[in-house]
C-alpha cells in the first residue's frame, strides 16, 4: 500500500513534545498517591535503573511490523489480562511461552508466513477500572488498579496506592524478561524440538492429533531442507520474542523513557510495543500526548464508539509521517457489533491510504457475566468476532495482520465453550484470573487453528 501524495511530515520528535509533556493534559485512570514526595523519589530511582529492552530490539520489531502491514508476516500478541507479582514464577512464565510457541507453529505452518511473537508480559501490571472507588457494606475504598499500584484485598492499607510497587514491578518485569531471554537463547524455541513445548496437563486433548500432525509436517520440512542443503538450518533454534503492555501508568512509563547513544529521539525502554487502552485513547488526553513522541511502534485499542473521523485524527497524531511499522490499531468491537462498527473505520483508513497494522482483539468486546456470577467469555463469540473480522477486512480490501488474545498456559476454566465444551458450571473448577477471563491452552490452540482455516478459505487479494 503506498500513500497518496500529501503533505506528510518527516519522521522526527515533535518540537513541542517532551517525555513529561503529558503532564499538562488530563490523565485518565491514574492513581492518587497520598505522598507526593515518595512518588518523586520512586520516579527518580526508576529513571536511573537499567532499561528492560534496547532500542535495537525496538527498531527490529518496528521493521517486522512494517512487514506485517504488507502481508509478509502475521502478528500473534497474547498473555494475561493482568500479570501479578505472585505469578512471576518459572512454570507460569514458561507455560505461557509454550502456548505462544505452539500457536505460532500452527500459524507458520498454516499461513506459510513468519509470525511476529509479542507477549503481553514483563510490565502488564496496571489496569484501567470502570470506577475509581469500590463500595462494600457501606465502606468505600480505591479500586484495585493492578499490582503496579495497589493490592486486591479489600482493606484500606492494601488499596492505598504505593509508588514503591512500581520499583517492584520493574524488578519482576526484569526477572520475567531475563527468564524468557535465557530460555529462548538456550534453544527452548528450537523448531527441531517442539516437544520442549509440551504441557504436562494436556493428556488427551481433542486437538492434539491435529497439532501433532502439524509438528510432524514441520519436522519433515526442516529435515528435507537440511538434507538438500547439506547443513543444519540456522535460525530455527531461536525465535524473536517481543514484549508489550498497556502503558497506562504514566509516571512509570516516563521514567523508562530514554535517549540512547547513536539514535535520535526517545524510546520507551520498558517494553518493545506499548499500547493505549480503549479508556485512555482520547485525542486530548495525556496518553495520546505521551505516545506521540516515542520512537517505539505503538498500538491503540479501538472500541465500538470510535468514529471514522476520530480514528483518522488519532492516526494523524500518532503517525503524522505515515512511517511504516509505527502504528497498529487493535479493534475490539464485540461479536454483535463488529459487522456494524468495523467497516466504516476500515474504509476511512483505506480511503486516506494510511499505513496501519490491523489487529483483532476478540476478547474485550465479549466479556459477560455467566448465570453463576463468573465473569466469562464464550468461545463462540470470540470465534465469531475473529472470523467476522477476517471477512470484513477481505470485503473492505484491507488486511487483518494480527490477533491480540488473553491466554494462559494453565488449565484454567475461565472462558466457556471450545473443543472441550466448557459450561458455566465448569467455570468454578479452575477460575484463577483476578481480572479478565483467559483462554486456556486448548482454547488458544483452537484459535490458532481456526485463524488458519479462516484465512485459507478467503480470497487473499494481497497474497503475492
Ligand atoms: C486489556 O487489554 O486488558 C484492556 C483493558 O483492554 P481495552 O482497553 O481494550 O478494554
Ligand atoms: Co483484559
Amino acid at each position: 500500500m503506498s500513500a497518496p501524495d500529501r503533505n506528510l511530515q518527516t519522521v522526527s520528535t515533535p518540537g513541542d513534545w517532551t517525555p513529561a509533556s503529558w503532564r499538562s493534559r488530563p490523565a485518565a485512570q491514574q492513581p492518587v498517591y497520598p505522598d507526593a514526595g515518595a512518588l518523586a523519589e520512586v520516579e527518580d530511582e526508576l529513571s536511573r535503573l537499567p532499561p528492560l529492552v534496547t532500542s535495537w530490539e525496538i527498531l527490529s520489531l518496528k521493521k517486522q511490523l512494517a512487514e506485517a502491514q504488507e502481508g509478509k508476516r502475521f502478528l500473534l500478541q497474547g498473555g494475561d489480562c493482568a500479570e501479578s507479582f505472585a505469578d512471576c514464577e518459572s512454570a507460569l512464565v514458561s507455560n505461557r511461552l509454550k502456548v505462544l510457541l505452539q500457536m505460532s507453529l500452527v500459524l507458520v505452518h498454516g499461513l506459510r508466513l513468519p509470525v511476529v511473537r509479542v507477549g503481553r508480559f514483563a510490565g502488564q501490571y496496571a489496569k484501567p477500572r470502570s470506577a475509581d472507588m469500590e463500595e462494600k457494606d457501606g465502606v468505600a475504598l480505591p479500586s484495585y488498579r493492578g499490582d503496579f499500584i495497589n493490592r486486591p484485598e479489600f482493606e484500606a492499607a492494601a488499596r492505598t496506592p504505593d509508588p514503591r510497587r512500581m520499583v517492584k514491578g520493574h524488578a519482576r518485569s526484569a526477572m520475567t524478561m531475563n527468564f524468557v531471554r535465557a530460555l529462548i537463547d538456550g534453544g527452548f524455541a528450537d523448531l527441531h524440538h517442539p516437544e520442549y513445548w509440551d504441557l504436562g496437563w494436556v493428556g488427551h486433548s481433542p486437538l492434539s492429533e491435529e497439532y501433532q500432525r502439524m509438528v510432524a509436517a514441520v519436522g519433515d520440512a526442516v529435515r528435507f531442507m537440511e538434507t538438500i542443503s547439506g547443513e543444519a538450518l540456522h535460525n530455527l533454534n531461536r525465535a524473536d520474542f517481543y514484549t508489550s503492555h498497556e502503558a497506562l501508568l504514566l509516571p512509570y512509563e516516563q521514567a523508562l523513557t530514554r535517549q540512547v547513544p547513536r539514535q535520535w529521539g526517545w524510546f520507551n525502554l520498558s517494553t518493545h510495543f506499548p499500547w493505549i487502552g480503549m479508556r485512555t485513547a482520547s485525542l486530548e488526553g495525556a496518553h495520546v500526548e505521551y505516545f506521540r513522541g516515542l520512537r517505539n511502534p505503538v498500538a491503540v485499542k479501538i472500541g465500538p464508539s470510535v468514529t471514522p473521523d476520530q480514528l483518522m485524527r488519532l492516526v494523524d497524531v500518532l503517525n503524522p509521517a505515515d512511517e511504516p511499522g509505527r502504528l497498529a490499531l487493535i479493534h475490539r468491537m464485540g461479536a454483535t457489533q463488529v459487522a456494524d462498527k468495523l467497516p466504516p473505520l476500515l474504509d476511512a483508513v483505506r480511503r486516506e491510504g494510511r499505513r496501519v497494522l490491523w489487529i483483532c482483539d476478540p476478547m474485550h468486546g465479549n466479556t459477560e457475566s455467566a448465570s453463576n456470577g463468573f465473569k466469562t467469555r464464550r468461545f463462540a463469540n470470540i470465534r465469531g468476532e475473529l472470523e467476522a473480522a477476517f471477512e470484513l477486512h477481505a470485503a473492505a480490501g484491507t488486511r487483518l495482520g494480527g490477533v491480540h488474545l488473553e491466554l494462559t498456559g494453565e488449565n484454567v476454566t475461565e472462558c466457556t465453550g471450545g473443543a472441550r465444551e466448557l459450561t458455566d458450571a465448569d467455570l468454578s473448577l479452575a477460575y484463577r484470573s483476578t481480572v479478565d477471563p483467559r483462554l486456556n491452552y486448548e482454547q488458544s490452540l483452537e484459535i490458532a487453528m481456526l485463524i488458519v482455516r479462516k484465512q485459507s478459505s478467503l480470497v487473499r487479494p494481497f497474497a503475492s
